[in-house]
Order: structure tokens, then C-alpha cells, then sequence
């Protein structure tokens, strides 16, 4: 039996993976996207339905960065909204653990859980930078050694409060005039290095148990906490060799947490183009690849590997001459992408090599560097790709992030999902009601720690 693959949709902020000047592009904030992207997502019968948080507004050079503005709604206030207007779909949020406390997320997920009758999902995130940090009350203090430490911390005592009511404690016997079974309903009382919490939580059990619970991680660290608590990964390694190498990775270090290797899945985002051919998916992605990266962006982009203030380049020309500068604060500030240039300077040369060789403008060579579509071909080629990926452990499935809201799911939903209906690795009808059930995970049974005295 091949494996089956998982399949979510993630609903994308305005950035360069997005093309927001495509004339069928619509709002990113309107509730009317939202519900669009989301019952696609249900047609098409996909495990769930994905939040990426931004807590900030970037910028960049001192100004707000435009190219990139989030318009990211509250998370909660979103799923709930989409929980009355979709029946079986995963409802998943990012919610950061660093800028948080404990008992507002859990009761927020327990009710998000019960609304939705059992499809609430949380990637739980840790941020990294001081610059978001800077919105909330304690500042973006937390060293990046104990960011994980307090995110294990936080879902430890979340995880207390989603088991302090025992299931079955709400009986409601009107002939014998008692409403809770349990009088210790809620009692709950944990304590660390991070937090000294005790009280009585508000929410019942919720259909779960526990929101199901994804993380998105990259280090060593982050691929440790999650080896140790999540459900599932939200990676980026979507190639297949860099994909199986992850895959086989974090499998491993499930057996240190005395966890199967089913009891974590691993989901990297992906990007699709489509086309009647092979060949006409080529042209347009890279219709969509220029639409993506127009010669301002590509500016931008530049400046962000550059640090500096390259305004003044054209995009058609070549690139510059000058070394990043390494000597300053990041010009750049609120984008994860930034992080990922480790050695500039190494970076900036080998780009340039790269464009001397292939002749290429700076905005040529920022499409190169900054491709980020994973699949690209016919509904059949797509379709064998995906299942190929699966079916080799370079992934269990994948979280699709399509450039054009809230339509960009549709030809997908229309081509490619039949496609693996037919070949048996994607469902035609859900087998449950819970984000757990699609997921193929079990419900954790309450491990109730009942505080004393
Ligand atoms: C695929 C992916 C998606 C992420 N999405 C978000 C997000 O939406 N919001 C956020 O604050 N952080 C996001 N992150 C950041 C991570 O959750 C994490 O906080 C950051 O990468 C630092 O942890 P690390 O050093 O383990 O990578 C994402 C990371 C990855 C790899």
C-alpha cells in the first residue's frame, strides 16, 4: 500500500512569492478570501488550512518595506470565522511562544478546538528577532539559547491546561441537579524556570484533546523540540535530496523521545505552476517568476544581501561592483529571509561570478537566486512529482502556498487532486471529523497531573 500523502493549503501574505499585481489577484485581509481559499481547500479534500504569523511590519533602510507588507489579520479571530463556514477542514495557526503566556494560547486553542468540532492545528514558533519583540511588553529580550527552552516550557503548560478538565467531567444531570462530575474540573498548577502558574483553566476538554501541534523550526534546536513534542513539521526542504535528508533526520530523533516514526509528519511548503504541458507551465512561471520580481523588488532584494542602499543600480544593468557591508545593523528588518545569508560577502561574489558567466542583469540574477517554485509541469507531471516525493520519504505531503489569492488553489484543486484520487495516495472523502483523524494521529489520552493542597 503507497504511502498517503497530506496535502494543506497555506494562505500567503503579500511578499515576493505572492503576485499581487496579477489582475486576478484580491484581497489579502477581506473575510471573503479567506473563505474562498479555505473551501477550495475543502473540495479538494486537503488535511488543512494554514496561518503563517508576522508580527511586526517590515522595513527596510529605515522605511516600511512594502514589498512585504503582512496584512496578516488575528490569527484566532480568522480560524473561528472560518470554523462556521467549513466543516471538516484543519484549522492551523502560528502563534509565537517567546511574546505569549501559556494560559492565553491554551484557552484560545481549546476553544478554537471546540468550535470546530476537533480541527484546531498550532505551529508553534519561536521568532527570532528583537525587532518584533520591540510590540510587546517584555521587549524581544530572549536570547536565541532560550527561546526553545522557554517554547518546550510553554507547551508543557499548555499541555496541562488542555488535560486539567478530565474528559466526561461536564455531565449536566438535571434529574440530579449536578453539573460537573469532577469537582477538581480545571484545578491545574505547573511551574519552571519560565513560568509559576496555578488556578482553574475556563475550557473543558476539547474534542482532540490537544490542538494538533506543528513546528517550524530550522536548527538543531528547533529539529529537537520537535522530535520531542510536535505533531508535525512545517520545513522548507522541499528538493528531494535535500528533502530526504531532513525527512531522515528528524525520524531519527524521534526514537530518543520513544516516539514511532509515524507520529511525526513532515510537511515542507511548496509552490506550483501549472499547465496544459509541461512546456506551457514552463512559460508561465516564468511569466510569474518576472511578476514576482520586478526590477524595484529586485533592487530589494539585493540591498537586503548587500546591506546597503543600492537605489541608485539599475535593474537591467550589472551587479554592483562594491562588497556587502558587514560593518552595520541590517538594513533589513522583520524578514526571516535576511537570516539566511550567513557569509555575505562569500554570497555577493559568487553571485556576481554567477551573473559575469550567464550574462545576467541584477534582476535576472535575483530570479535565479530567489526561484522558489517547486513544482512545475502538467496536472500529471505535478501529480508524479508530489507522489514521488512521498513515496521516497523526502516528505509526507506537502503545505501548498499558491502565488495569486484567494483563486490560486482552484486548478489544483480541479487537475492535480483527481489525479492522486486515482492512483489511491490521496483520500476522496474524509474518514473523520478531526484534523487528528486526517492526520492519521492518535488522540492523546489526558495525562492529568492533579495539583495538592
Ligand atoms: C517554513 C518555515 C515557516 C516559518 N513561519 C514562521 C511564521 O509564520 N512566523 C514566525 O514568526 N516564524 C516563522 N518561522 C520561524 C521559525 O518558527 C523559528 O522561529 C525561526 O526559524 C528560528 O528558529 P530556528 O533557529 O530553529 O530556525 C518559520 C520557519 C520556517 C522554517
Amino acid at each position: 500500500m503507497p504511502k498517503q500523502i497530506h496535502l494543506a493549503v497555506h494562505f500567503p501574505g503579500v511578499n515576493n512569492t505572492t503576485v499581487w499585481s496579477d489582475p486576478r489577484s484580491g484581497s489579502h485581509i477581506e473575510f471573503a478570501s479567506f473563505v474562498r481559499l479555505a473551501q477550495t481547500a475543502e473540495r479538494a479534500k486537503f488535511d488543512f488550512f494554514f496561518l503563517a504569523e508576522g508580527l511586526r511590519l517590515r522595513e527596510q533602510g529605515g522605511q516600511i518595506y512594502d514589498l512585504d507588507v503582512v496584512g496578516r489579520p488575528d490569527t484566532f479571530t480568522v480560524l473561528s470565522a472560518l470554523a462556521a463556514v467549513t466543516d471538516r477542514l484543519g484549522l492551523t495557526g502560528t502563534i509565537n511562544s517567546t511574546f505569549n503566556e501559556p494560559y492565553e494560547v491554551a484557552r484560545q486553542f481549546a476553544s478554537l478546538d471546540h468550535l470546530s468540532g476537533g480541527r484546531a492545528g498550532w505551529n508553534v514558533v519561536t521568532s527570532w528577532d528583537a525587532f518584533t519583540g520591540e510590540n510587546f511588553r517584555r521587549g524581544g529580550f530572549l536570547a536565541e539559547s532560550d527561546r526553545y527552552s522557554r517554547a518546550a516550557r510553554f507547551l508543557a503548560a499548555a499541555g496541562v491546561l488542555f488535560d486539567s478538565w478530565p474528559d466526561g467531567a461536564v455531565v449536566a444531570d438535571r434529574d440530579r441537579g449536578v453539573f460537573l462530575a469532577d469537582g477538581r474540573a480545571g484545578a491545574f498548577a505547573h511551574r519552571d524556570e519560565h513560568f509559576d502558574i496555578a488556578g482553574r483553566f475556563t475550557v473543558p476538554r476539547s474534542p482532540q484533546g490537544r490542538p494538533v501541534i506543528l513546528q517550524a523550526g530550522d536548527s538543531d534546536a528547533g529539529r529537537e523540540f520537535a522530535a520531542a513534542t510536535a505533531d508535525a513539521i512545517f520545513s522548507r526542504h522541499s528538493r528531494r535530496e535535500a528533502g530526504q535528508a531532513f525527512y531522515a533526520d528528524v525520524k531519527r530523533r524521534l526514537a530518543t523521545y520513544g516516539r514511532d516514526r509515524d507520529e511525526l509528519l513532515v510537511l515542507p511548503a511548496a509552490t506550483f505552476v501549472l499547465g496544459d504541458t509541461d512546456a506551457d507551465a514552463g512559460e508561465r512561471a516564468a511569466v510569474i517568476r518576472r511578476q514576482q520580481i520586478s526590477g524595484q523588488t529586485a533592487i530589494k532584494l539585493l540591498e537586503q544581501l548587500w546591506n546597503r542602499d543600492l537605489s541608485g543600480y539599475d535593474p537591467d544593468g550589472p551587479l554592483p561592483e562594491i562588497d556587502p557591508d558587514v560593518s552595520t545593523e541590517h538594513i533589513a528588518r522583520g524578514r526571516a529571509s535576511v537570516r539566511m545569508h550567513r557569509d555575505p560577502v562569500a554570497t555577493a561574489r559568487e553571485w556576481r561570478a554567477r551573473a559575469e558567466a550567464g550574462k545576467l542583469s541584477i534582476r535576472e540574477l535575483v530570479i535565479e537566486v530567489s526561484g522558489r517554485q517547486t513544482f512545475v509541469g502538467s496536472p500529471r507531471t505535478v501529480a508524479d512529482q508530489i507522489d514521488d516525493l512521498v513515496q521516497c520519504d523526502a516528505a509526507d505531503g506537502f503545505i501548498l502556498v499558491p502565488h495569486v489569492v484567494p483563486d490560486g488553489l482552484d486548478e489544483f484543486a480541479d487537475t492535480v487532486v483527481p489525479l492522486l484520487q486515482e492512483r489511491g495516495v490521496f483520500r476522496t472523502e474524509y474518514t473523520g471529523p478531526t484534523l487528528r483523524d486526517h492526520l492519521g494521529l492518535r488522540r492523546p489520552a489526558a495525562t492529568r497531573a492533579v495539583p495538592t493542597g
